[in-house]
């Protein structure tokens, strides 16, 4: 991100930002005066973030998998600017001659439905030129073998979709 890029007191949310992609998204967005919300299922792993990302970043606590939690998280938190959702967990990489559909359906669970939760019950509260950040990666344009499922739930379509049934949220992958 760079200096003066209108980050300076917005609020942002990072869902799965106790590490990886979303603790350096919001390491760099407190650095440029964003007020950061760090979401995960970790208690113990938000506060080695918060404490990693200093400032005035916060913590809460939400298994995103649970669509009563990600609402009764968005209901609380109030209204922001931006949100960011990198919450992800092992991929379930099988050719599809092996793949047993149950797990594929677990597979589905963080990636795709709670993204979906996310953008659902978060999108009421952000901010006019506000946005939505979802991640994904290069499976599904450049698939190798055995990713048949990981290449199968990317969320470009929805990010397409957001700006307009919103009218006022930008949605990025
Ligand atoms: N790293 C890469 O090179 C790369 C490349 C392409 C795409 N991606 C994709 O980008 C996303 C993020 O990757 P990453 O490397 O940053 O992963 P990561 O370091 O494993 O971070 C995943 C985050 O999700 C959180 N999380 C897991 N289960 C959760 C739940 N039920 N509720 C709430 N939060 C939960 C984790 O926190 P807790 O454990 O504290 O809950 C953690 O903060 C993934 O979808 C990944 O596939 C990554």
């Amino acid at each position: 991100m760079l200096r003066g890029n209108g980050l300076q007191h917005k609020r942002v949310i990072v869902v799965g930002g106790s590490s990886g992609i979303g603790l350096a998204v919001a390491e760099q967005a407190a650095s440029q005066g964003a007020h950061v919300v760090i979401a995960s299922s970790n208690h113990e792993r938000i506060q080695r973030a918060i404490e990693s990302v200093g400032g005035e970043a916060q913590g809460q606590v939400v298994d995103v998998s649970d669509e009563r939690a990600v609402a009764t998280f968005f209901s609380k938190l109030g209204t922001f600017d931006h949100l960011v959702f990198t919450a992800g967990d092992s991929l379930h990489l099988r050719n599809l001659a092996t793949t047993d559909l149950q797990q594929a359906r677990r597979a589905f669970e963080l990636r795709y439905w709670a993204a979906l939760a996310a953008v659902k019950y978060g999108s009421p509260h952000i901010r006019k030129e506000g946005s939505i950040v979802l991640t994904t990666g290069i499976a599904g344009q450049r698939p190798q073998k055995g990713w048949v499922i990981a290449a199968s739930w990317h969320q470009y379509g929805l990010t397409q979709y957001l700006p307009e049934s919103s009218g006022r949220t930008s949605g990025r992958t």
